[in-house]
C-alpha cells in the first residue's frame, strides 16, 4: 500500500519572530485583468489587511512591509499621488481592526517628505496604537536602505566629532541603534524576509538588517498572495537549518 506522508505543519514555537515583505506585482495583477495600475495597488492594500491577520494570529512578533521605496518617486504622478492617498485609506477603515487585534503601527522612512495628509495618517496610527501589546506592523514607507545606511554613518561620525563615543567605540550595537530599525529593538533584523511576484532581488531593503535573514521568493503576485502561502513560507523558513556563520 501507499502510506502518504502527512503534509508539514507549521512549528508554533519556532515562528519567525520578524517577518518582512516586498510586496510585488501589483501592476502586473492590474495587468493581467487589464485594469489601471492603481486597482492592483488598491487590491494590494487589501491585501495587506488580510496578511497582517494572519502574521499576527501565527503570532509573529514584527511585520515589515514595503509600501514604498525612495525610488518609487520616479514612476508617474498619478500613480505616486495613489500611493501616497493609500496609507491615509488604509488607516481610516482598518484602524479598529488594527485595535481589536492589539497591533502596534510603526512607520519608517523619510516621513518629512511624504505630503503632509500622508504623515499625519502615519503619525496619527502610530499614536493611535501606541499602547497596543502585540505585534508591530512596521511600514516602510518612503524608505531607502543605502540612505538609512548613510544617515547612519553621519549621525556616527557627528557623535565622535562631539566627542560622545570614540571611533574605536563603533560597534554594531551603535550602528543599530542610528537604523532607523531601532525602535523594533531586539526584533530589529528580520527572520524571514519574502518577496512576491517572481522577482528574486532586494532593492535597497534593509541591507544591514538582513544579513543573516531567511530569503523566500513566490512567483504569487503580492494580490494574490494568500495565508496559506504564508504559511508555507513559513514551513519553508522552519526546513532552513540557520548557522549564523557558525556550524551546528
Ligand atoms: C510593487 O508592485 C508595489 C508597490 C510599489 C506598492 C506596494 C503598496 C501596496 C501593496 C499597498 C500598500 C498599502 C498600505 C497600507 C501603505 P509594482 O507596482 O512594482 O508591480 P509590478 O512590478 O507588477 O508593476
Amino acid at each position: 500500500m501507499f502510506s502518504k506522508k502527512p503534509a508539514p505543519t507549521i512549528d508554533s514555537n519556532r515562528i519567525p519572530a520578524h517577518i518582512a515583505i516586498i510586496m510585488d506585482g501589483n501592476g502586473r495583477w492590474a495587468k493581467k485583468r487589464l485594469l489601471p495600475r492603481i486597482a492592483g495597488h488598491k487590491q494590494g492594500m487589501e491585501n495587506v489587511k488580510v496578511i497582517t491577520k494572519a502574521a499576527s494570529r501565527m503570532g509573529v512578533k514584527a511585520l515589515t512591509l514595503y509600501a514604498f521605496s525612495t525610488e518609487n518617486w520616479k514612476r508617474p504622478n498619478d500613480e505616486v499621488g495613489y500611493l501616497m492617498r493609500l496609507p491615509v485609506d488604509f488607516f481610516d477603515a482598518f484602524m479598529p481592526e488594527l485595535i481589536e487585534e492589539n497591533v502596534r503601527v510603526h512607520v519608517m522612512g523619510y516621513l518629512d517628505d511624504l505630503p503632509e495628509a500622508t504623515k499625519k495618517a502615519a503619525l496619527k496610527a502610530m499614536a493611535d496604537t501606541a499602547q497596543n501589546t502585540g505585534m508591530i506592523l512596521n511600514f516602510a514607507l518612503n524608505y531607502g536602505s543605502r540612505s538609512e545606511i548613510l544617515d547612519a554613518a553621519r549621525q556616527l561620525a557627528q557623535d565622535v566629532q562631539a566627542g560622545t563615543i570614540t571611533t574605536d567605540q563603533i560597534d554594531e550595537a551603535h550602528f543599530d541603534a542610528a537604523l532607523m530599525t531601532a525602535p523594533l529593538g531586539e526584533l530589529a533584523d528580520p527572520d524571514l524576509v519574502i518577496r512576491t511576484s517572481g522577482e528574486e532581488r532586494i532593492s535597497n531593503f534593509l541591507l544591514w538588517q538582513m544579513a543573516y535573514s531567511e530569503l523566500v521568493f513566490t512567483d504569487a503576485l503580492w494580490p494574490d498572495f494568500t495565508p496559506e502561502q504564508l504559511d508555507q513560507a513559513v514551513l519553508e523558513y522552519q526546513a532552513r537549518d540557520r548557522r549564523f556563520g557558525g556550524l551546528k
